[in-house]
């Protein structure tokens, strides 16, 4: 096996000879592809003619989907120039001609270079290109380190490059395993088709999106998943909202590693069991990216230190939300807010879906229906409520003029897609909600003929051009000031989605490969062509440098570039930092925005893929994730919904939502006893919001994981490797749901920690074992782990009330009598708190009976201020008889106390002694 390693600091250059080109004679041949048998036939429709006419190997088998059309072990290209410098290595290498083109309609490039840069220590990127012609590259900023590693001791990992079939292999040093290994057949270089696979180092893959799995670590049996974004309700191997060519991999030594392709066209993955994945994309470079963590979570810091980390949402976001499609009128929400109210259930946000405008245009207001949703609004958020509403990018275009400025104004300025301008200078209509002025809509008739009669034409804005991102937050911030009050926004349908396939009337102009080109990924309705429910690939878009690109290029970046633009006017129009919740996404959007799951569907098994789409946000970088409590479509059914809204209170955004037409299936909806538990649940979650939110401060900050997979913090028990019914809020609480009918038991799994039943602050006797959960209707359960101290204040109807109440500590030891924790306070909305250092940082430490506070940082202003209040310790294995507090430059005092010795708990509490925790503090206790 020929291999051209880091090591050799030479300048090398390899000779084309004939027996390179030829398999049967060449002797380089990589001998572990041999076992290795990757589809040469991935399209519908192959048989042996086929197969052998790409010069690939026919061979029924009866393994269930594995391909009977394989590559042989030399198809690919072959090594033809190795330079190595301290920062890294250039290839170049020419595609192996013995074997015969793969796809006639698309253009095969014969020499391409691969340019491999040591970004970091533990970062490498390799980016293989046409050098001869600028292709389409991913106009998303990534932020790479100013210069490379170029000291070779300061890497985690070095590269070797094969030369027969071409390949990259990455090793890890410490551990010498192979953690990328692409030197296996198959590579393909050609203008709408580029496909590379790899070795993978074991069988635990987690991520690629954004797609419904049934499972979190990925099944590897020959399972391929298109990424294209579409308006597809989450299903099985759908494409649906958003795209992430994102993995985590586990690799024997159980460090973890992650891998980006930095590409925007349509694509899939396929996972094979060897184990390995085959990547397919229909247009751009191949640009990786590969983080060394070595630990899972390490792996998604540095992810998001490189995509950009993740927004610091405002501190009301994390309370729980009401939303549905098809309230009637403003009444309808005014009695739901009443209805909360006497309940006592709390809740800090309410929305307004499309049916608060008129004609479900943007920036309008149905005076007929939802008139007095101003005021509402405005009495609402006088009582501490906030209020968010959806705006769609689509802009209705048939108004008289004068009369819609959202539309006047961005034909003047020119924001909407156009075609390219040799074929037409029309913008390339769609359709999406709003309807035709002074039409009757007849709802009685099938959807698409009432798209036909009642539709408006609508014009889609290019987010790309700053002239479109002044207009957006023009609008938005004239609906503030002339309009209504927000304090978070929702963007929806920025796939984008439109009802009609490619544009009105259906034609795309131009080139057709574009619409149907030579390979197309697995997509849901690919036989229509990519514009199925979205606009022509031939639409021109043009980037803020002047760069016109195709939407075939950066469909899949419509939403990303929605989204920033949606942020920034929120913030400059509010001057809070508020929220904005988007429904399309693509590496980097977390630095501006939350994603909720989509139109999930009131069904049971909608509980588990929640689960697992948070987890997988997570490691994509978007912590603030849910899905629709209760679910999207259908009718719900109260036991579902009640454990459904247990376990909502566990998404970081917690929101009920449904459709229209549906029964309502908010929690004063169902009677008296689902109202009691929704508000304890909501309770706990209230509780413990100063948790959650210095764990959002965490991801904000340094890339930490809010939603956290168990094998983060375990990865070294193989047992947390598949587990994905039972998820973690950071290191310390562990959350168990009942996600099935019927339910009085819950499996789960007790990680080797001392943990405690929050329900009760019982430790819990066993540890690193499955073990059978209590889990009446009422209950969901936590637990605590031993060495953590979280931070929590008393509940209240909604945060801004809760926020004022004084600061509790849970202090739970671990099997030594240690604990430790922190608290991120700001004033919850302000913009760049972090940035400009006007928050409180405090930490805690708890050891042999002393509890002390040390403050990093101290930057809150006098009126966000936090006084301390009730602690819990738990794992207090003897009696106490004193509990002191100690501040320095005042008199010691003693607080009053319990201690229970049955379940080992002690509380004491300082509230009557006012202290202020900037300052920092000892507690004692004898
Ligand atoms: C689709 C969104 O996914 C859904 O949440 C919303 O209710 C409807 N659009 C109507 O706006």
């Amino acid at each position: 096996m020929a291999v051209w390693t880091v090591y050799l600091s030479l300048c090398l250059l390899i000779p084309l000879s004939a027996s390179a080109l030829d398999p049967e004679k060449d002797s380089t041949v990589n001998l572990e592809a041999r076992s290795l048998h990757l589809d040469c036939y991935p399209e519908a429709g192959s048989d042996q003619a086929k197969c052998e006419a790409r010069g690939c190997i026919w061979e029924p088998s009866s393994v269930p989907n594995a391909p009977w059309c394989y590559y042989p072990e030399t198809h690919g290209y072959v090594t033809t120039n190795v330079v190595e410098t301290a920062s890294g290595i250039t290839v170049d290498i020419e595609r192996n001609t013995a074997f015969p083109i793969q796809r006639s309609q698309s253009r095969d490039v014969n020499k391409l270079r691969v340019e491999i840069t040591f970004l970091s220590g533990k970062s490498l990127r390799w980016k293989i290109f046409d050098p001869a012609n600028a292709r389409f590259e991913v106009p998303v900023p990534l932020e790479l380190p100013a210069t490379p590693e170029t000291e070779e001791n300061n890497r985690l990992y070095r590269v070797q490059i094969q030369d027969m079939p071409f390949g990259i292999q990455v090793i890890r040093k410490s551990s010498e395993e192979i953690i990328w290994d692409s030197a296996v057949p198959g590579f393909t270089f050609s203008d709408q088709f580029l496909q590379i696979s790899t070795r993978l180092p074991s069988n635990y893959v987690y991520g690629v999106g954004e797609t419904e799995h049934p499972v979190y670590s990925h099944d590897l049996n020959f399972h391929t998943y298109g990424l294209f974004a579409k308006d597809q309700p989450p299903g099985y191997k759908l494409n649906n909202y958003g795209v992430h060519p994102f993995h985590m991999g586990l690799e024997k030594s159980k460090n973890a590693h992650g891998v980006l392709l930095l590409n925007s066209n349509a694509m899939d993955v396929t996972f094979v069991p060897s184990p390995a994945l085959t990547y397919r994309t229909i247009g751009g470079i191949l640009d990786f990216y590969m983080v060394m963590g070595p630990t899972p979570e390490a792996v998604v810091q540095q992810y998001t230190e490189m995509i950009g980390r993740p927004v610091l949402p405002a501190y009301w976001s994390l309370g729980f939300q009401l939303c549905r499609y098809g309230y009637s009128n403003d009444a309808e929400i005014a009695n739901l807010y009443n209805d909360m109210k006497a309940a006592k259930i709390p809740y800090d946000v309410q929305y307004a879906d499309i049916d608060y405008m008129e004609r479900q245009m943007d920036f309008t207001l149905d005076k007929q229906n939802f008139n007095g949703l101003p005021a509402l609004v405005d009495n609402m958020r006088a009582e501490g409520m906030r209020f968010i509403f959806i705006l769609d990018p689509a802009i209705a275009a048939n108004e008289t003029k004068g009369s819609y400025p959202a539309f006047d104004t961005g034909i003047e300025k020119d924001v909407f897609i156009k075609w390219p301008p040799q074929l037409s200078d029309d913008i390339v209509w769609g359709k999406v909600w709003p309807d035709y002025p002074n039409v009757e809509v007849d709802n009685s008739l099938d959807w698409d003929t009432q798209v036909k009669l009642f539709r408006a034409f609508v014009a889609f804005p290019d987010f790309f051009k700053n002239s479109t991102a002044e207009w957006w937050a023009g609008q938005i911030r004239d609906y503030y000031n002339n309009v209504m009050k927000f304090d978070g926004l929702w963007i929806d349908m920025n796939e984008p989605a439109s009802f009609v396939h490619g544009t009105v009337g259906e034609k795309c102009l131009g080139d057709q490969t574009l619409e149907n080109p030579p390979y197309m990924p697995p997509l849901e309705s690919s036989y229509r062509g990519l514009n199925h429910k979205t606009m022509c690939m031939n639409s021109e878009q043009i980037l803020d440098d002047g760069t016109r690109v195709k939407h075939y290029d950066v469909h899949n970046l419509y939403g990303w570039s929605h989204t920033k633009p949606t942020y920034d006017a929120l913030l400059s129009t509010t001057g809070k930092r508020g929220v904005v919740i988007t429904r399309s996404t693509y590496p980097s959007s977390g630095r501006w925005a939350g994603h909720w799951l989509g139109d999930n569907y009131s069904r049971w098994d909608q509980l588990l893929k929640s689960i697992i789409g948070m987890m997988e946000f997570s490691i994509f970088g978007i912590p603030y994730t849910g899905a629709d409590i209760c679910g999207f479509f259908n009718h719900a059914e109260y036991e579902m919904c009640l454990r459904w809204m247990q376990l909502g209170a566990f998404y970081p955004f917690s929101r009920n939502h449904n459709t229209i037409n549906m029964p309502r299936q908010d929690p004063v909806a169902w009677g008296e006893e689902f109202a009691a538990v929704s508000r304890d649940v909501l309770n706990i979650r209230y509780t413990l919001l100063p948790y959650l939110n210095t764990l959002m401060y965490e991801a904000h900050a340094h890339g930490n994981t809010v939603v956290r997979p168990l094998l983060h913090e375990f990865v070294t028990d193989e047992n947390t490797w598949k587990i994905d019914r039972q998820f973690l809020w950071g290191p310390a609480l562990l959350i168990t749901p009942a996600l099935d009918p019927g339910v009085t038991v819950v499996r789960g799994y007790v990680p080797d920690a001392r943990w405690y039943d929050y329900h009760t602050g019982q430790a819990v006797g066993v540890r690193g074992q499955f073990v059978d959960m209590d889990t009446p209707l009422w209950k969901i359960n936590l637990h605590v782990r031993g060495g953590h101290i979280l931070p929590w204040q008393k509940a209240e109807s909604n945060t801004y009330y809760s926020r004022q109440n004084p600061l509790g500590l849970l202090v739970a030891l671990d099997d030594g009598g240690l604990a430790h924790g922190s608290l991120f306070w700001d004033d919850g909305e302000g913009i760049d708190t972090v940035q400009n250092k006007r928050f409180l940082l405090t930490t805690f430490t708890a050891s042999s009976g002393v509890l002390t506070s040390a403050v990093p940082t101290d930057g809150l202003a006098e009126a966000d201020r936090l006084t301390l209040g009730q602690v819990k310790v738990w794992g207090v294995t003897a009696p106490v008889t004193r509990v002191t507090l100690s501040v320095t430059g005042q008199p010691d005092a003693d607080l009053p106390f319990t201690y229970n010795a049955e379940i080992q708990e002690l509380q004491f509490d300082a509230t009557s002694h006012s202290h202020t925790i900037e300052k920092p503090f000892t507690i004692t206790w004898i």
